[in-house]
């Protein structure tokens, strides 16, 4: 297999760690390794598979080296200033933040639901929202059999979604400190406010998961509407998701489907306590899905509960799947 030139934007944070420890996992096939960072980072050591890496500040010139694939993870400002270059450069870019998802030329892309998008790119490729991530590979199999008509998203979402300040936020309340990161205590609070409030009255994280649904699913015309709320949980993503068809179904048939798609596991004996929680889901790479019920205020209603780990499935193992489908279809 060809082995990769990679680098990794973003190396010293939650979401840059994990990548390494994923990488390292699935034995991605890494011939040069770069590791990019702010100046507060540059020459920190990096332990990875047996050798020691240098933390290089990311500057203009970083990509005059040799680099196939650059993964990054450092927030929209520094995706939107670098990416360019690192495509004049050939680079192909694995971008995390939002700088560039909904962009009709940049594919978004979950490998178990569109891995085929990837053909599409032009030098970018987008890692969806780790809220959208969790959720789109349960809807899509359930839209394939039954067609979706509306969805409802109330989430309740790590404070790891927000990096490592958001732990530090969580541990500090915890300790009777005061907030430094959020706006309230997170601690003992579920805070209805994930990244900034737009004029509609929604957050940008809400309109986030509406508009890169629609994207992946292919589906411009799907009603959505969503509620997303920071809860005091370290790490993992639970949603709950009200689905209505157009088609009927059997209960029994979803939970066939759900049983036996790949990257799903089916958590749900509620009578004996069982369901998804997203202390079983940390540091897995499963989307786990529970609770799943006929809602019975619509005609084709569902419910489910789906939780998955933000910063795995939701963030690093979905960049790291997507630079495989590279290597898979000869793109690099
Ligand atoms: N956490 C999640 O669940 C999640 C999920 C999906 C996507 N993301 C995306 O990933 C990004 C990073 O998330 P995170 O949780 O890993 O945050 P984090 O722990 O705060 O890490 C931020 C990383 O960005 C680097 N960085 C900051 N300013 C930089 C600069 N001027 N030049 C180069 N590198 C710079 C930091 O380097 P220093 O250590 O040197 O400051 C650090 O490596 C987020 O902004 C978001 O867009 C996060």
């Amino acid at each position: 297999m060809k082995k990769i030139n990679l680098a990794i934007v973003g190396a010293t944070g939650l979401v840059g760690q994990t990548f390494l420890k994923v990488l390292e996992e699935r034995q991605f096939p890494i011939d040069n390794l770069y590791l990019f960072a702010s100046k507060k980072s540059a020459g920190k050591e990096i332990h990875f598979l047996g050798k020691n890496y240098i933390v290089e500040e990311l500057n203009e010139d970083s990509f005059k080296k040799d680099i196939d694939i650059a993964l990054f993870s450092a927030g929209g400002d520094i995706s939107k200033k670098f990416s360019p270059i690192a495509k004049e450069n050939n680079v192909i870019v694995v971008d995390n933040s939002s700088a560039f998802r909904m962009d009709d030329d940049v594919p978004l892309v979950v490998p178990e639901v569109n891995p085929q998008d990837v053909k599409k790119h032009n030098g970018i490729i987008a890692n969806p929202n780790c809220s959208t991530i969790q959720a789109v590979l349960p809807l899509k199999i359930l839209d394939d059999h039954f067609k979706i008509k509306r969805i409802v998203y109330s989430t309740y979402q790590a404070v790891s979604g927000s990096g490592l300040n958001g732990i530090k936020d969580l541990e500090d309340g915890l300790n009777g400190a005061k907030n430094s990161f959020y706006p309230h205590q997170i601690a003992n609070n579920a805070l209805p406010h994930i990244d900034v409030f737009l004029d509609n009255g929604y957050t940008k994280e809400e309109i986030k998961m509406i508009e890169e649904t629609k994207k992946i699913l292919n589906n411009p015309n799907l009603k959505i509407t969503a509620t997303a709320v920071r809860v005091p949980v370290k790490y993992s993503h639970s949603e709950s998701i009200n689905v209505e068809f157009f088609n009927d179904f059997k209960l029994k048939e979803i939970f066939d489907i759900l049983n036996n798609k790949d990257g799903i596991k089916l958590i749900d004996d509620p009578k004996s306590n069982l369901y998804p929680l997203a202390s079983d889901a940390k540091g897995t790479d499963l989307v786990y899905v529970g609770r799943v019920r006929r809602d019975y205020s619509l005609d084709f209603g569902l419910n489910m509960f789906v939780v998955a780990d933000n910063i795995r499935k939701g963030a690093a193992t979905n960049t790291v799947q997507i630079a495989e489908l590279l290597i898979k279809y000869n793109l690099v």
